[in-house]
């Protein structure tokens, strides 16, 4: 074959390609189809179509591979990062390739990888390792792929702008490497199956301007959405269909932010204020979670599709909510907005279903029990202004800070316990009718230095 007598009598100082970059596209000419008609009736496979050649020295040699969209069917063959030392670019998406991925270990000049929109079934164990200059990898849509995990070797290199592995069946926890892509502009991880908390580290990709986290099968991913507000470049954030809980946080540092996509979560507490501020928000969604507090209001001349469905405002219409239901949102809110009180503590009405209330005939509260629910947090001023209040029982959880002074207004108490918990401080001062039990609180100060022993009474 021509090719071949080319191989043998050029190596050094011609324009043609020789060696493994040549036997490999050989080999890949015969395991695509349709190949490209260049090449077969062209004998310098640097004039082949979809073929990019570069020099190194003498010689000419594979830069860039691209065989976008060209309806491609097959199997690569193994030994591609055996062969093409140079390539910088390998771009072979929406096709129908299959079979497995072959290794790109060790190519350290490959800048973008694009393989998305295919079939392919495996990738290989280390098939990213050692590349260094990699900018983008993209495998989104390879739906077939077996599962895997998210490469935790991606790193010691640092110019990744833009990684895409979405729909691809990707599974597990994520490492806790995301410090290695300070210049990470794009992240799709969106329909996976990914699961557990975001590792520590994902709060530095602070330039990510797309984050894409949507849609993880069985259970998704879990934890706060706190690192939101350090992604001060976000343009769109999307983290539907996961197990995401507490509050959303404060985003008024997002200015750029246009979609914020956060329904199908366990998210609570109250919607902050400053989000219906983000001057270009064009799209929210926030639907079916375990969201409370005021119905927010956005400005419809801006964000014009707005999905707040499924949560637990106190009105089904923008506005403030019962004095009480504010009260009561704001003891949550310093226990973290915990999920178990978010289940039932929604509507308006305190009297109405709310675990762990008790309320007079006349709808006054009278009793608070929240004994042993693992809370955490602190004990919040606002209980100070439930009046009626006359037993409070906060025992046996991990309640840290001090006994509030507000508490000593609520002039009906008769018990407050706050028992086994991490509390510290000095107890306030209340009155002799009270039954409180502070035990086993470590470091809490039962005695002021300067005042006169108050009658502490123990049970
Ligand atoms: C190679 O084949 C293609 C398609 O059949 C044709 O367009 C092209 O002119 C041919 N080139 C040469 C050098 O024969
Ligand atoms: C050029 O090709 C020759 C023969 O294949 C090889 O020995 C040499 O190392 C190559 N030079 C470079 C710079 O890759
Ligand atoms: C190519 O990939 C294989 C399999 O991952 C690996 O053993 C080999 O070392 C790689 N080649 C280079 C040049 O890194
Ligand atoms: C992907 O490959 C599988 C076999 O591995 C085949 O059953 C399926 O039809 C292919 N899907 C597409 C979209 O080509
Ligand atoms: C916004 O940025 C400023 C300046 O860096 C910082 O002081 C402030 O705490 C940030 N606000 C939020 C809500 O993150
Ligand atoms: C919303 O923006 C207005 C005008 O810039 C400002 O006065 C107000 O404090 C902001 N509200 C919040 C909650 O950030
Ligand atoms: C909504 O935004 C538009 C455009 O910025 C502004 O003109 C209008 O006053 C805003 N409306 C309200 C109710 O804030
Ligand atoms: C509004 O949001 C829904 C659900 O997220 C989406 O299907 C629809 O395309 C969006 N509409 C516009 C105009 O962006
Ligand atoms: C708020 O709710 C409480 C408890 O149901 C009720 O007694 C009170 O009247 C309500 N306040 C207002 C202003 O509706
Ligand atoms: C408070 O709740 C705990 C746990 O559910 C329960 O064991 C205890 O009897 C309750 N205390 C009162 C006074 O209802
Ligand atoms: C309190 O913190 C612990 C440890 O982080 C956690 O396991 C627990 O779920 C938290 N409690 C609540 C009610 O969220
Ligand atoms: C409850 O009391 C706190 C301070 O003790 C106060 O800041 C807060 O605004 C009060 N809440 C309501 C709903 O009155």
């Amino acid at each position: 074959m021509f090719w071949k007598c080319a191989l043998s009598t050029n190596n050094n100082n011609n324009n043609e390609i020789v060696g493994d970059e040549a036997a490999y596209l050989m080999k890949l000419r015969d395991a695509i189809s349709p190949a490209p008609p260049t090449w077969f009736n062209v004998t310098n496979m640097c004039d082949w179509s979809h073929v990019i050649c570069s020099t190194v020295g003498n010689n000419r040699s594979v830069e860039e591979i691209n065989l976008n969209s060209m309806s491609l069917k097959g199997t690569l063959p193994s030994g591609l990062n055996n062969s093409f030392p140079y390539l910088r670019r390998l771009i072979l998406n929406k096709n129908s390739l299959t079979g497995p991925l072959p290794s790109l270990a060790g190519l350290s000049n490959l800048r973008e990888v694009v393989l998305s929109d295919n079939n392919f079934t495996s990738i290989p164990h280390g098939c990213f390792q050692d590349l260094y200059s990699l900018e983008r990898l993209s495998l989104y849509s390879n739906a077939n792929l077996s599962p895997w995990t998210f490469p935790a070797y991606l790193t010691g290199f640092s110019g990744l702008v833009k990684l895409n592995l979405a729909d691809t069946n990707l599974m597990g926890i994520l490492p806790d490497i995301f410090a290695s892509f300070p210049d990470l502009l794009i992240l799709n991880l969106y329909g996976n199956s990914l699961t557990g908390l975001l590792p520590k580290s994902f709060v530095q990709l602070i330039n990510l301007q797309y984050l894409n986290l949507g849609d993880q099968e069985h259970g998704g991913l879990s934890g706060t959405i706190e690192f939101l507000s350090s992604m001060t470049r976000l343009d769109s954030a999307s983290l539907e269909r996961n197990s995401f809980q507490g509050p959303i946080p404060d985003l008024s540092n997002c200015t750029y932010l246009q979609d914020l996509i956060l329904g199908d979560n366990r998210l609570t507490g109250e919607v902050p204020p400053s989000l219906m501020n983000l001057s270009m928000l064009e799209e929210v969604s926030l639907e079916n979670n375990f969201l409370q507090g005021p119905m927010p209001f956005f400005n419809t001349t801006i964000t014009k599709n707005i999905s707040i469905e499924g949560n637990g405002f106190c009105l089904d219409h923008p506005g403030p909510c019962n004095h009480t239901v504010t009260t009561l949102l704001q003891i949550a809110q310093a226990f973290g907005y915990p999920l178990l009180l978010a289940r039932t503590w929604r509507g308006n009405n305190p009297c109405k279903g709310w675990s762990f209330i008790t309320c007079d005939i006349q709808g006054k509260i009278r009793t608070i029990n929240l004994t042993k629910l693992n809370l955490n947090g602190t004990i919040s001023p606002a209980f100070g202004n439930l009046t009626d209040l006359r037993e409070l029982y906060l025992s046996r959880n991990g309640l840290k800070g001090s006994i509030p002074g507000s508490l000593t207004s609520l002039s009906q108490l008769r018990i407050l316990d706050v028992s086994n918990n991490n509390l510290s401080g000095i107890i306030p001062i209340f009155s002799p009718k009270m039954v409180l039990n502070s035990a086993n609180n470590a470091l809490l100060l039962k005695h002021s230095p300067s005042r006169t022993t108050p009658l502490w009474i123990k049970f």
